[in-house]
């Protein structure tokens, strides 16, 4: 039995949604611990092709429990459309999903204010997802959220509801000049919504801690990456929850004490959506190519992904965040046809050379990136299975990315498809 927890080690959309697919394979339970529908996890079976935003792609593996924990924002609607979708694409969800009551309810308030703030701050905007994620996690803080426990009994989500809506239409109203809500209106949706998810809830904390002490096995699955974490990241820049390694155990009451591994899924190259500093951009042909290459356009928002060379120091930095134990590597393919390969393995910023990742905003959004470069492999490696049958440039590249993040590189991805991977080592 183990238990090992995915992230991803850059700012998200590193490919994890294949790599858990994968793992899904040995594991029992798979676990969502952060985040909410702002995630988009992209897994093909076969030829056909699942997004799911909440719901652990495990779902899609007969058998496999799936479990939304504590740590994770519920938009209850977005719940029950992916669940309704899944069901009309022949999947069962009934005794595979548990929703935890501790978990919290984004409410249409929360994407409202989002929008607003984000309308104001103008070119200081963060570029969110637009899901209201932010004002969620603002009221978990704030000790005003509703749970999952509450909105499933209706005194107490009326209760809570009529102070929230009194205190946001203010908001909206007074700082706004936006529209506010009416509470029989918000408080009838989201009673239906009560009672399609009524039978999923549980205490997940408990469920898990059962499955971890019966020997089964486990998988906390990371939403978004290290770089988008609220503490870690380029802040603020970054999304509201703990998408390191961390957050497994505080997202579903799991001690730290039973993780035995932890994987870092890591892209060939960096992308990036919405605002931010991204130090190894390529605004230039190398850029769209890569962009189109990789199919590099959000699985949520269908916006076009920034993308850039790889970074080594931030990369090195998610590796001590996370505490990586293993590293699987993503999109290599992409890379099959460029002359030259450059890795990013330091920043200049007035003068001075940075070798770790700065904390520092200004710097990080000022600094210009120091890079090696490799000569490219120029033959396709897509759906190569075997290490051996690598290029021998590709592989120099996989052993400098290695050697610059010091952790084993354990699975490498070379397509989308589940076969088109070379494991070197099995993670459970
Ligand atoms: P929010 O999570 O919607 O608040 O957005 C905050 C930042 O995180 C924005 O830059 C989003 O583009 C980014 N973000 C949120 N979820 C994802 C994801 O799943 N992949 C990549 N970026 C994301």
């Amino acid at each position: 039995m183990s238990n090992i927890i995915v992230t991803g080690a850059q700012w998200g959309d590193e490919g994890k949604g294949k790599i858990v697919d994968l793992l899904t394979i040995d594991a029992d339970y798979i676990v969502r611990y952060q985040g909410g529908h702002n995630a988009g996890h992209t897994v093909v079976i076969g030829n056909k092709e699942f997004i799911l935003h909440l719901i652990p792609s495990g779902i899609l593996h007969p058998g496999k429990k799936c479990v939304i924990g504590n740590g994770v924002v519920i938009d209850p609607h977005a719940l029950i459309t992916e669940i309704d979708a899944l069901k009309e694409r022949g999947i069962e969800v009934k005794d595979n999903l548990f929703i935890s009551g501790r978990a919290h309810i984004i409410m249409p308030y929360h994407r409202a204010i989002e929008k607003e703030s984000e309308k104001l701050k103008g070119s200081l905007r963060i570029g969110t997802t637009g899901r209201g994620i932010g004002p969620t996690y603002a009221d978990k803080m704030a000790r005003v959220g509703i749970r999952v426990a509450d909105l499933i009994d209706s005194e107490v989500f009326k209760d809570k509801l009529k102070i929230n809506i009194q205190e946001m239409n203010y908001f909206l109203d007074k700082l706004y000049s936006a529209k506010g809500f009416i509470l029989d209106d918000v408080y009838n949706e989201y009673m239906g919504y009560a009672e399609r998810l009524r039978n999923f809830v549980v205490d997940t904390s408990l469920l898990i801690n059962k499955a971890i002490d019966e020997g089964k096995n486990v998988l906390f699955e990371g939403a978004q990456g290290t770089h988008l974490d609220v503490d870690h990241g380029t802040y603020p820049y970054v999304t509201s929850s703990n998408a390191t390694a961390g957050g497994a155990c505080t997202g579903t009451g799991v001690g730290p004490t039973k993780i035995d591994r932890v994987l870092g899924v890591v892209k060939a190259y960096t992308t990036r959506v919405g605002s931010g500093p991204f130090p190894t951009e390529l605004k230039d042909k190398t850029g769209e190519f890569l962009r189109e290459r990789g199919r590099e356009y959000g699985a949520t928002t269908g916006r076009p992904r920034r993308c850039g060379w790889f970074d080594a120091p931030a990369t090195s930095y998610a590796a001590k965040v996370n505490g990586f134990t293993d590293i699987a590597l993503t999109k290599l393919d992409v890379l099959d046809d460029l002359e030259e390969i450059k890795i990013c393995t330091g920043y200049m910023y007035n003068g001075r050379r940075y070798d770790e990742l700065p904390s520092e905003l200004k710097i990080l959004e000022g600094c210009e990136p120091i890079y090696e470069s490799l000569e490219g492999w120029k033959v396709s490696t897509s759906g190569i299975s075997r290490y051996d049958d690598l290029p021998q440039k590709a592989k120099a590249y996989i052993n400098r990315l290695k050697e610059l993040i010091s952790v084993e590189i354990t699975i490498i991805s070379t397509g989308f498809r589940r076969d088109e991977t070379i494991t070197l080592r099995k993670i459970f």
